[in-house]
């Protein structure tokens, strides 16, 4: 936190030290969004609207192809806004300038936060402001799985069946909330998470994700990827699931075992898999599997105009709030 006050831009009215208001004048603070797959154009705009009026640039990197163009971009960045986009230690390295990273989004597995901390760099995320929209993706791949992805066969219905959501966070609870609209039955694990919480928002506690999947004709998985929950969703846990199931992942790739997950569905001619996030066996589960599983081809849970303005427009706030006020909110490292 040593450094904001040394790039601090002056408040309206404010009188500041000569020597940093010359710092800002000189030097106007650049704020780099490097996304590789770009907002949409209209939160693009909000955020300009934002870096502006505090006094910043705003420099926008998108679409990048190769990882150099990045470690380009960020070389004289005073804070970035990224969404999947990696940031490791060799961006750090090249990022000399930079104070604060914030992840446009609910997961920030993909920054380095070791290598952000030894860089001296906050970072930070925007929970919640995508929510929705991973959400309402969420029930629509469980609609087109369950009516046999429109090929015409007749499927099954959303409303009465039990839908188990794994962990209750903020895209959990408006899974939760646009499932009960579909009057299905809705239980939910998650560690963290109180009991009175999930009652709150009419959804039944289970105290186990074995109890979980044990009770669920579809699984809706919104676990982080952490070290604790990489390759966790594996045969032993898909297999509890009941005839008929369906598991939806608009989470990680990386907390499915993959390997067991091919298995169980080889023995299983019953069970769908539906992802948001495309595997590494994309192409085997395709040749495998072709009528009941299916994979988008990029992410794109979040990939709403609504979203990208909450988040982006959030990214850009908590940004001129940490170098106007040295507001660490949503500091994750
Ligand atoms: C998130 O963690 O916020 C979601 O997975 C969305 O990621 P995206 O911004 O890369 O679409």
């Amino acid at each position: 936190m040593g450094s904001y006050i040394t790039y601090r831009a002056p408040k309206h009215n404010e009188k500041a030290p000569e020597n940093i208001f010359l710092t800002t004048l000189v030097n106007k603070m650049k704020i780099l969004i490097a996304t590789e797959k770009p907002f949409a154009k209209v939160a693009v705009e909000g955020i300009r609207k934002e870096i502006e009026a505090a006094g910043y640039e705003l420099a926008l990197l998108e679409k990048y192809t190769s990882k150099q163009q990045l470690l380009d971009a960020v070389s004289d960045a005073d804070a970035l806004i990224i969404r999947s986009d990696l940031v490791d230690a060799e961006v750090f390295d090249a990022a000399k300038k930079l104070k604060i990273v914030v992840r446009a989004g609910a997961g920030y597995d993909n920054i380095d936060l070791v290598a952000a901390t030894s860089h001296g760099v906050v970072a930070m995320n925007t929970p919640g402001q995508n929510s929705n929209a991973v959400a309402e993706l969420a029930l629509g791949m469980m609609v087109y799985a369950v009516r046999n992805f429109y090929n015409g066969t007749s499927g099954t219905e959303l409303k009465g069946k039990t839908l188990g959501i794994h962990a209750f966070g903020n895209v959990g609870r408006n899974v939760a909330r646009i499932a009960k609209g579909f009057g299905m039955n809705v239980l939910a694990y998650d560690a963290y998470c109180p009991d009175e919480a999930m009652t709150a928002a009419g959804v039944t506690p289970v105290h186990s994700a074995e109890e979980l999947y044990e009770k669920s004709d579809i699984v809706s998985l919104h676990i982080p990827a952490t070290p604790e929950t990489k390759q966790s969703i594996n045969y032993a846990l898909l297999s509890r699931m009941p005839k008929g199931a369906l598991l939806v992942n608009t989470a990680r790739k990386e907390v499915i075992n993959e390997e067991e997950l091919i298995c169980l569905m080889s023995e299983r001619p019953d069970f769908k898999y539906v992802t948001d996030i495309m595997p590494a066996s994309d192409m085997k589960m395709h040749e495998l599997f072709e009528e009941r599983y299916f994979s988008t081809p990029k992410k794109m849970g979040a990939q709403t105009a609504e979203a990208n303005i909450n988040a982006g427009i959030a990214a850009a706030k908590q940004i001129v709030d940490f170098f106007t006020t040295g507001n660490t909110r949503y500091k994750v490292n």
